[in-house]
């Protein structure tokens, strides 16, 4: 009951790690688990208009971002297409033209590969749900997001809200390192509606892609201490989101985001991805946080912008505090506006 043509479209958003995850065995499997907060506005819209064709001896489709024909992402997507060829068994029956397009600005330095590759697996798993009507919505996620991290490891975060955790923590029988799950333990509201500022610090193309970063982690002199790490800051996150303990919350998340560029650092080829804006932001929080008691806090990508994290209770201040003393370090004086979001959406 394959139809002979139609279109989907889902918007997906971006997430931010908390614990990282840095460092991958083959076949897109995580070296430690992690745990992120799912953004709202930042997020990828994605519609895929899919033609039933005769020849199925290879992938077809065409790739368009925001309008404009996108030929340098196309072995991406065919490499993507071809790590998930046996789980979509009718990807090679249609031509795709797939359009897409992001809600924060070009070269941001915004990696758009969870949010992009999130939408880009839902559309999938929707068209596959039209064969198979009685997919129930957990399958659908799971297999949503299963299919993602085959994309781009995070993305499988990318899928629902608010707070997901991907990779097997033990005692934890329901985690997996296959596709994310909601946080499955208690969370106290305090971290149910939180802000990330997120400052653009520098927005050319990141100088390590994460592909890179992640080999980098093999032979690596510190990855077993820093995969056991990882499962520590997990097992205290547990409390932590718990008992609402934002002061626990600030020492794993700050920590988490150091160690990462520690990573970088200690690597060969070693790298450092912070600027020098990255670390007088990074100082001017910790010199804000001192005097106030407010609990702002910071954490980084595999690069020099810095996500601001504040609870809904220290907004006001918060944001005041970003537009005098940390838009002045970021590039043009761009920073986006996020919070923490439930998830992706069909439109
Ligand atoms: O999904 P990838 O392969 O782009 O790796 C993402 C790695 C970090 O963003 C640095 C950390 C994380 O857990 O998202």
């Amino acid at each position: 009951n394959l139809p002979t043509e139609g279109k989907v479209t889902w918007k997906a958003p971006s997430n931010i790690a908390l614990v990282k995850y840095w460092g991958k065995k083959t076949n897109q499997i995580p070296a430690n688990p992690s745990v992120s907060f799912t953004l709202d506005a930042c997020a990828t819209t994605t519609t895929i208009f899919f033609t039933r064709k005769k020849d199925t001896s290879q992938f077809s489709f065409d790739l368009f971002l925001e309008g404009k024909s996108k030929e340098d992402f196309k072995p991406k997507i065919q490499v993507f297409f071809e790590r998930i060829e046996r789980y979509i068994p009718f990807l090679k029956s249609y031509h795709f033209k797939i359009e897409t397009s992001n809600s924060f600005p070009h070269s941001s330095g915004i990696a758009s590969s969870a949010s992009g590759m999130a939408a880009l697996a839902l559309c999938l798993v929707d068209m596959e749900k039209v064969m198979n009507p009685e997919m129930g919505k957990d399958f659908f996620n799971r297999k949503a997001s299963f299919l993602a991290r085959l994309g781009s490891g995070s993305a499988c975060r990318s899928i629902e809200g608010d707070l997901i955790q991907w990779g097997e923590h033990k005692p934890i029988a329901d985690s997996s390192n296959l596709y994310g799950i909601k946080y499955p333990f208690k969370v106290n509201p305090v971290f149910k509606n939180f802000h990330d500022t997120i400052l653009l610090v520098h927005k050319g193309q990141k100088q390590v892609s994460s592909s890179v970063g992640h080999n980098l982690m093999h032979n690596h002199p510190y990855a077993e201490r820093r995969f056991g790490q990882a499962h520590e800051n997990m097992e205290n996150l547990k409390t932590i989101f718990s008992e609402g303990n934002l002061e626990g919350f600030i020492k794993v998340v700050e920590s988490e985001a150091l160690t990462l560029h520690a990573m970088m650092m200690t690597s060969m080829p070693y790298f450092i991805l912070m600027k020098p804006d990255t670390l007088q932001i990074i100082n001017k929080i910790w010199d804000y946080r001192k005097d106030t008691k407010i609990p702002i806090c910071f954490t980084l990508d595999a690069g020099a912008n810095v996500h601001v994290l504040y609870p809904e209770s220290a907004k006001e201040k918060a944001i005041q505090f970003i537009q005098d003393e940390l838009v002045a370090h970021c590039e043009n004086g761009h920073y986006i506006c996020d919070r923490i979001g439930n998830g992706a959406r069909k439109l």
